[in-house]
């Protein structure tokens, strides 16, 4: 029996690959206020304003799976003309879709390559965000592949895949980001107990590990379960980090930073805001209800 959160979670998740609901939804009305509070304008003076905050950043250029080999280079060129906008410290998340992976992994490789080298020169690091389940294995072999000359780039597990756990284990010596997973996949862990087990069971393993782990979740028993194991495992503050996305739990993130925590914030900017908006919708019934009210006080 499913519950009216999860239905309603699939609906939105459909929602944001449907061609036309994008075209309804960005056409629409929509207030600059729903839109505002998860995807930044002015991307340099987001960046600006966290840092002073004492926030690290990680930035995201929306976009998404491409159909020619055209788009991927203008997204890679899209992705250059960023790195030339942030401090060194920072890191930019990038999708393996919008480089091209669906068209050719060797293309996507090439892609992130160039940016792995753009950013190394910037003193910014880069992490390969997951995407849908049929991506991850192209995920990890351009990954494994790029980190021969680019040790320092950073990869995303879903804790919900079911060999998450796995993945964890092989990722050694490597900079991981976990996740509870924002899409869906045959065989994952959809009841809300079985994703945070399977999370505190990656979070154990890449703490006890030797690699850097990015604990990416506004969970707030997930939070102290990461901050528990750090102590546990002789980890200082500088030997892991907290990650949050922009616009969600802004006052933890502050709180983290305060306690001297290296606290980053996901913030992604652009006009293809449409699935990435979508997907934040889904994970959050109440949410719905905002953007519906938005919409119908227009
Ligand atoms: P959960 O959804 O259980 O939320 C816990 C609490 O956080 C909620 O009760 C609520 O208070 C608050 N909250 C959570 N989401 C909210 C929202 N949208 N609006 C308002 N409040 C909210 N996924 C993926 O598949 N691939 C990826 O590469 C990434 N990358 C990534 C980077 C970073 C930095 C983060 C934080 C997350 C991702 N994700 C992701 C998304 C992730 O998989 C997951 O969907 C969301 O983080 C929500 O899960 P939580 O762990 O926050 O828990």
């Amino acid at each position: 029996v499913f519950s009216v959160e999860h239905v309603l979670r699939q609906a939105m998740l459909a929602l944001s690959k449907s061609r036309r609901a994008e075209r309804l939804v960005t056409t629409s009305p929509l207030t600059s206020d729903v839109v505002g509070r998860y995807v930044a304008g002015d991307i340099g003076a987001v960046v600006g304003d966290l840092t002073r905050k004492g926030l690290l950043v990680t930035v995201d250029h929306l976009g998404e799976e491409v159909t020619d080999q055209a788009q991927a280079e203008a997204a890679v060129g899209d992705h250059l003309a960023l790195l030339r906008l942030l401090p060194a410290g920072a890191d930019v998340s990038i999708k393996l879709t919008a480089l091209g992976l669906r068209l050719s992994r060797g293309l996507a490789l090439d892609h992130a390559a160039a940016i792995c080298a753009a950013a190394e020169r910037k003193g910014v690091t880069v992490t390969l965000d997951a995407e849908e389940h049929d991506t991850i294995p192209g995920l990890h072999a351009v990954h494994a592949a790029l980190r021969r000359e680019h040790p320092e780039v950073g990869v995303v597990v879903q804790a919900y895949l079911p060999d998450s756990l796995d993945r964890c284990e092989k990722l050694v010596g490597a900079r991981v980001r976990l996740c509870k997973g924002a899409y869906t996949a045959p065989g994952a862990y959809t009841r809300t107990a079985d994703i945070d087990r399977a999370f505190v069971r990656c979070l154990k393993v890449l703490m006890a590990g030797t690699g850097y782990p990015m604990v990416a979740t506004h969970d707030p028993r997930l939070v102290r379960i990461a901050s528990t194991l750090a102590v546990l495992d002789g980890r200082d503050l500088t030997g892991f980090e907290y990650q949050m996305l922009y616009g969600v739990r802004p006052e933890e993130q502050a709180r983290l930073a305060g306690l001297g925590a290296r606290m980053r914030v996901y913030v992604p900017y652009g006009s293809d805001w449409y699935a990435y908006l979508m997907r934040r919708l889904a994970e959050r019934p109440r949410n719905l209800a905002f953007f519906l009210r938005s919409l119908a006080s227009r």
